[in-house]
């Protein structure tokens, strides 16, 4: 009797393509955008808040546009990366550094971030507020991130994190040209190479330099800028329906009353 390939084994060659794309797109992209977005905080505490407010207009889509674009796309390719790292889909991941230093280190990071990760949501994100974290308050993003990355050791594991993440992204940048058949010769390598370095780099230049400016941050000042912007804000604010209401109500009022 022979026994009957799984799931994972028959499927394995859309499943693999499906894991190398999502860690490029959404969840490559996205911690582009999140490492760029942080690094603002070097231009000051407004600058960081800002940015912080685009997101937080998109009001009650935030929820389902993380959950869609983020962390569906993270948690597949996360658990597929165990699987392939617990040689659960065989004859994946063959490319030519096989054995090298890159190849391990793909993998021990990509196990680095999912903790990092994990942590780092507990700690700073809304849903971490249960446990103990969702330090982050929107409202104030400079003042509370600072004041949550301010022990030492803090920022030392977020560094290691952060570094881990970019060296897991700008190598699976080159790996996944393999898997997809995009840079075959080894000239292309190389210079795909050269790519995966200079993203490498500026990404973690970005994430560090968040690190640095938070550690920099004075936090008070940061406060008083954040609810000064908030002010502002509010002040912006169109009336809502109630007031609007009451408002054309007394003016007809007054015209009856002419
Ligand atoms: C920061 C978030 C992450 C990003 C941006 C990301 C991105 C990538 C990219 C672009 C690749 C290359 C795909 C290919 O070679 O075709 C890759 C490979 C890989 N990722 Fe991730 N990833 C992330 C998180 C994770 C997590 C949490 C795990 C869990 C262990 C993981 C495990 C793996 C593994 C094992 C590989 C190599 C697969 C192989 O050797 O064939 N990744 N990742």
């Amino acid at each position: 009797m022979t026994d009957r390939p799984s799931f994972l084994e028959r499927h394995q060659f859309l499943i693999y393509r499906l894991f190398s794309l999502a860690g490029l797109i959404p969840v490559g992209a996205f911690l582009v955008v999140h490492l760029l977005t942080n690094a603002s905080v070097l231009g000051g505490a407004a600058s960081f808040q800002s940015r912080v407010d685009m997101i937080h207009s998109l009001g009650p889509l935030l929820v389902p546009v993380e959950v869609a674009f983020i962390f569906l796309p993270m948690a597949f390719h996360a658990v597929i990366g165990f699987v392939i790292i617990a040689n659960g889909m065989p004859n994946v991941g063959s490319y030519p550094y096989v054995g090298n230093v890159r190849y391990t280190l793909q993998r021990a990071t990509g196990m680095i971030a999912f903790v990092f990760i994990i942590w780092h949501i507990i700690q700073l994100h809304w849903l971490g507020a249960p446990l103990g974290g969702g330090q982050f308050d929107p409202h104030h993003a400079t003042s509370t991130a600072a004041a949550a990355l301010r022990p030492t050791w803090v920022t030392a594991l977020y560094a290691i994190g952060v570094l881990s993440a970019v060296f897991h992204l700008a190598n699976g940048l080159w790996t996944l040209g393999i898997t997809w058949g995009i840079w075959t010769s080894p000239a292309a390598m190389q210079r795909a190479n050269v790519v995966s370095v200079v993203v490498g780099v500026v990404l973690a230049a970005a994430g560090l330099g968040a690190l640095g400016g938070l550690q920099a941050t004075d936090i008070e000042q940061a406060r008083k800028t954040e609810d000064w912007m908030e002010e502002q804000r509010d002040r912006l604010q169109p009336p809502d329906s109630a007031t609007i209401h009451q408002a054309a109500a007394s003016s007809e009022d007054r015209h009856t009353g002419e």
